[in-house]
């Protein structure tokens, strides 16, 4: 079972991941998470994408699509879940080459909708591990310890692209680039949607039940 798990920036997508790793045994791709860290290594590679993340902007489609040619040859067989991409048509028409170079498929691609209303005040309020990306937020998931995650004990901090500022032109962003998808992936017959709203276990039960138990098959 292999998925595109799309949505808008504060969706859920990462919290969503997070459980079927854990639950379900799936691989997290995460573009965000992957340039996150190139950031924390100060690597030439983080230092680019940093300088479009913090205004909330796309990295450039050549950087972003090596960056997942390379890590799709790390799966070996393992199902996964593609959070944070393809953010375009132009990425998703890469994503349809580089899976048929590789004799891989996509089962479906889900999308989670949360109203525009709900997703400044998840951004605003979430709080990440800096060690191991765990994700927290100030009022509905705090970590027991301020400042400090229960997991792994690493820092908690809030990321430079949750200012609301930032958070605004990510949203246009959004509607501009990634919407599109929805119409792309209802064309190939691939299309899920997913109610994102209530608290996180409930949408897991929502995603469990479009996914199947054994993380084998789609029902739509
Ligand atoms: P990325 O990291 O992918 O950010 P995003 O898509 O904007 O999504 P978010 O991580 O903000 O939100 P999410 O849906 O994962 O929500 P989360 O689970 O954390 O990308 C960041 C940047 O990298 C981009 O802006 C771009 O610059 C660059 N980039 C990445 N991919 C790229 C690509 N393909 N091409 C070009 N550039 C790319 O939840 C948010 C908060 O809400 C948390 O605090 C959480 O605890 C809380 N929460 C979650 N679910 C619930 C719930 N059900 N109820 C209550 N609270 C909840």
């Amino acid at each position: 079972m292999n998925i595109v798990l799309f949505g808008p920036p504060g969706a859920g997508k990462g919290t969503q991941s997070s459980l079927l790793v854990q639950r379900k045994n799936m691989r997290h791709l995460s573009t965000g998470d992957m340039f996150r860290r190139a950031i924390e290594a100060k690597t030439a590679l983080g230092q680019m994408a940093k300088s479009f993340i913090d205004k909330g902007e796309l990295v450039p489609d050549h950087v972003t699509v090596s960056m997942v040619e390379n890590e799709l040859k790390t799966l070996e067989g393992s199902s996964f879940i593609l959070d944070g991409f393809p953010r375009n048509i132009s990425q998703a028409d890469s994503l349809e080459e580089m899976l048929k170079k590789n004799a891989i498929s996509i089962d479906a691609a889900i999308f989670l909708e949360v109203p525009s209303s709900v997703l400044e005040e998840r951004l605003t309020g979430r709080r990440v591990c800096k060690s191991c990306g765990a994700l927290y937020h100030v009022s509905e998931k705090p970590p027991k310890v301020a400042g400090t995650c229960d997991r792994c004990g690493g820092e908690v901090y809030q990321r430079s692209d949750d200012r609301a500022e930032v958070i605004r032109g990510r949203l246009e962003v959004y509607e501009k680039n990634t919407m599109p998808l929805k119409s792309y992936y209802r064309a190939k017959g691939k299309l899920v949607e997913v109610n994102g709203q209530g608290d996180a276990e409930s949408v897991f039960v929502r995603l469990s039940a479009v996914i199947g138990s054994s993380g084998q098959s789609i029902k739509r």
